[in-house]
């Protein structure tokens, strides 16, 4: 069952006609399914019922306070990458013991904040950065839980810019001599190595980049248990793919069947980071149509959101299905869906057959819950959309549309200019 689905050629939200809330709130916006946000944690989570494991739902995909709520009350940790990230988890009610901390560019503010919180682990990406840990903690006294992040050189096979595993990325420490790290880490005084940690990249539509990445790091945690590391949780990081036009990515029950398979003998925690999985299709982007007009070489729909509403089209020519509100008329036409943002790169679709629309007609950008929100943008001084949570029949806005005073805050014109 899908909880965006037509009724007599209207689409719905759950039992809401998503016409009912464009009238009250105004477009654009983003939608969401409770149900779906829901149902997609169970069944990713549930898969791995059968073994010790903990869900961080990673942050950076859809960072809004409700959907984080949503998921702490399901029993979610959260994967943060910044102290912000840090912020809205513990505002929304996250659990310190069940926050991992990622990312290259850990700040000192950032690395205090995590430490003061007393966070379950910060996943480590450089000898520099484990120093930098070391020192604050020795600052409060404490021991900071680290694993390393593991580059272990695989291809995920997915688009470049999102790729994270490959010995040409910024990511992790490479395997090769990972080992010498974690003996180093060993000796710092501040810190209590925990786990092994790695992520190799995002929209993942295959199991095998997944065990091949996870081979790699069994040999790694054979070879610390030896040397006596306590290896008690091994953090597999995020990446499982969803369906946004052909693609058929493994159910999570699938990707979850061959985890466990491949873990079974090394009796750590597991850790998983998904983000687009149990966001990505559980929120739609809906926009209205401004003007339609057609060149000799194109017909153009100009729609009142862009690329700094859903910047994924322009940013890596990412495929969103474009759906009418309403779907009566059965008249074809291809077009550009384009916005009204001054580059020629502000499209959400291109030369695709939807069906014919017009002034004022209303549409729905599929699959946006994931990563579309988050890298939203003021560019040319647009208000960032308002976001909507569906429940059942009601409907409540969890963020307001941002207004023009949004926008100036924060700004001024110094003395000498006046
Ligand atoms: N853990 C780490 C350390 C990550 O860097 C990421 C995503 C995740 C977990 C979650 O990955 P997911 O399960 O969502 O694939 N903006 C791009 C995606 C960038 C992903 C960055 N890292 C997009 O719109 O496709």
């Amino acid at each position: 069952m899908h909880y965006f689905q037509y009724q007599q050629d209207e689409l719905y939200c759950e039992e809401v006609p998503i016409r009912d809330i464009a009238e009250e709130v105004g477009t654009p916006f983003y939608l969401y399914s409770h149900r779906t946000l829901k149902r997609h944690f169970n069944a990713f989570d549930g898969a791995f019922g059968k073994v010790d494991h903990l869900t961080c739902f990673s942050v950076k995909a859809n960072s809004n306070l409700a959907i984080l709520k949503i998921f702490a009350d399901l029993g979610s940790g959260m994967d943060v990458v910044s102290g912000g990230e840090l912020y809205r988890s513990l505002l929304a009610g996250t659990k310190p013991e069940k926050i991992v901390y990622s990312g290259v560019g850990k700040t000192l503010k950032e690395i205090e904040y995590a430490l003061k919180t007393d966070i379950l682990m910060f996943n480590v990406e450089s000898l520099q950065e484990l120093t930098a840990i070391n020192h604050c903690a020795g600052r409060f006294n404490m021991k900071a839980r680290v694993s390393l992040r593991i580059n272990p050189d695989i291809d995920p096979k997915t688009h470049p810019y999102i790729s994270t595993g490959m010995k040409s990325n910024k990511f992790g420490i490479d395997i090769k001599h990972s080992f010498e790290d974690y003996l180093h880490a060993k000796e710092m005084e501040f810190i209590e190595v925990v786990g092994v940690d790695c992520h190799i990249g995002s929209q993942l539509t295959e199991v095998e980049p997944f065990i091949d990445a996870l081979e790699k790091l069994a040999g790694l945690i054979n070879q610390l248990r030896g040397q006596g590391f306590a290896i008690k949780y091994l953090d597999l990081g995020g990446g499982l793919g969803i369906k946004y036009d052909q693609e058929s990515p493994p159910h999570p029950s699938e990707y979850a069947d061959a985890i466990i398979k491949c873990t079974s003998g090394l009796e750590s925690t597991l850790i998983f980071e998904p983000g687009r999985v149990l966001v990505g299709n559980a929120g739609i982007l809906i926009a209205e149509v401004l003007y339609t007009k057609s060149t000799e070489l194109k017909n153009f729909i100009i729609v009142d959101a862009g690329m700094n509403d859903l910047l994924r089209p322009s940013l890596y020519d990412s495929f969103h299905e474009i759906l009418p509100i309403n779907r009566k008329n059965k008249e074809e036409m291809q077009a550009d869906i384009v916005g009204p943002i001054c580059e020629s790169g502000d499209f959400l679709a291109r030369e695709r057959v939807v069906p014919k629309l017009e002034q004022g007609d209303l549409i729905a950008a599929m699959s946006a819950g994931a990563y579309g929100f988050t890298m939203s943008s003021n560019y040319n001084s647009r208000t960032r959309p308002a976001e909507i949570l569906v429940d059942g029949k009601n409907y409540h806005i969890i963020r307001e549309r941002e207004t023009w005073l949004d926008l100036v805050r924060g700004e001024s014109i110094p003395e000498f200019l006046k």
